[in-house]
Order: C-alpha cells, then sequence, then structure tokens
C-alpha cells in the first residue's frame, strides 16, 4: 500500500494529537447533555472510534450511511442514506462525524434532512476539510485539519474501498487512479 503514497500528510502521531483535542472540546461543550455521536461511515468510521475514546461525558452512538460517490474520485452530486440511525434523535443533541468535507454535497443535504427530525440541536465534526472544493457551504463546528485540494487516503478515508486501513492520512498518487 505505501508505494501507492505520494505523501505523508499527517502522521499517526499528529492525528491523536488532534483527536484528544477535538474530544476534550466537545466533552466540555455537551457537559449534561447526553449527545448522540453519528458516525457518517464508512470513511468515518477509524476517526469515530478514537473520537469517542477521547470523549469523557456520557454519550450514545449511532452510524448513517450515505452515498455520494461512486468509485471514483469526484462527486456525482446526488445523495441517498443508505443506512438510517437506529434509534431516535428526538430531542436529543447530535454530533455528525464525517471523514472529509469535499464540495459539500453529502453534508448540506444530511445537514438539511436531519433538521427536519426533532433534534434539539445538531452539529457538525469533520476530520479534514478541502475547502478549496467547496460548491455548497456547509458550517462546521469541530475541524480536524484543513487539508489540499488532491486525492487523500487512510485513517478511514479510501479510494474505491482500499487503503482506509492505513494508520496515517496520504496524499494518493495520481496514477493509482489513472491520472498521468
Ligand atoms: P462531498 O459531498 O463532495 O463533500 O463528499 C464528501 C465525501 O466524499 C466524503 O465523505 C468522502 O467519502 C469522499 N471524499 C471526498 N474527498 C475525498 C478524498 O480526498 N479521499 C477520499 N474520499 C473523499
Ligand atoms: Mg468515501
Amino acid at each position: 500500500m505505501t508505494q501507492d503514497i505520494q505523501k505523508v500528510l499527517l502522521s499517526e502521531e499528529e492525528i491523536a494529537a488532534k483527536v484528544a483535542e477535538i474530544g476534550a472540546q466537545i466533552s466540555r461543550d455537551y457537559v449534561g447533555k447526553n449527545p448522540v455521536i453519528v458516525s457518517i461511515l464508512k470513511g468515518s468510521f477509524v476517526f469515530m472510534a478514537d473520537l469517542v475514546r477521547a470523549i469523557t461525558i456520557p454519550c450514545t452512538i449511532d452510524f448513517m450511511s450515505v452515498s455520494s460517490y461512486g468509485s471514483g474520485t469526484s462527486s456525482s452530486g446526488e445523495v441517498k442514506i443508505v443506512k438510517d440511525f437506529d434509534g431516535s434523535v428526538d430531542g436529543r443533541h447530535l454530533i455528525i462525524v464525517e471523514d472529509i468535507l469535499d464540495s459539500g454535497r453529502t453534508l448540506s443535504y444530511l445537514m438539511k434532512t436531519l433538521k427536519t427530525r426533532g433534534a434539539a440541536s445538531i452539529s457538525l465534526c469533520t476530520f479534514l476539510d478541502k475547502p478549496e472544493r467547496r460548491v455548497v457551504p456547509v458550517k462546521v463546528d469541530y475541524k480536524g485539519f484543513t487539508v489540499p485540494d488532491s486525492f487523500i487516503v487512510g485513517y478511514g478515508l479510501d479510494y474505491d474501498q482500499r487503503y482506509r486501513n492505513l494508520p496515517y492520512v496520504g496524499v494518493l498518487k495520481p496514477s493509482v487512479y489513472g491520472e498521468e
């Protein structure tokens, strides 16, 4: 796998320090609120697992799956809820956990949909943000890192379902997805 990585962007140590920081922040902001931490599958599963262990207040977890990308590297613009919550969100404080904010299409749609469901509040926590690629504006409450406009894999992020298990975040060599 490592031969397909052009450059390591974020090391395991940098990621761990940032996740600890966000976990501490959420723990302060949500005292007494028993938030639902919602992982958007599949990309956020690694971040989610580390993040919830950095949260020191009572919370519950849930998972959602939305499809917006096929196997390529750019957004189709189509968003579909493939797997919905298991639990009720009525009156709960939701924290949506995403791997990367790119065009913003997925999250803009999702946040809009979730706002109709009776949650007490909804905030967004994204591990990575690629602001140069934004097409639809999205308000971010907690952010790990800002990354440049290149295709990024590892720490849950995939290219064609691969590289999710890399423990760090790297830029994929363009030759892997057929550019160059
Ligand atoms: P958006 O709707 O364009 O913001 O797409 C967000 C989704 O696209 C993320 O949840 C990722 O699954 C995927 N994505 C966007 N950029 C990358 C990337 O650089 N690497 C891996 N997945 C990405
Ligand atoms: Mg993905």
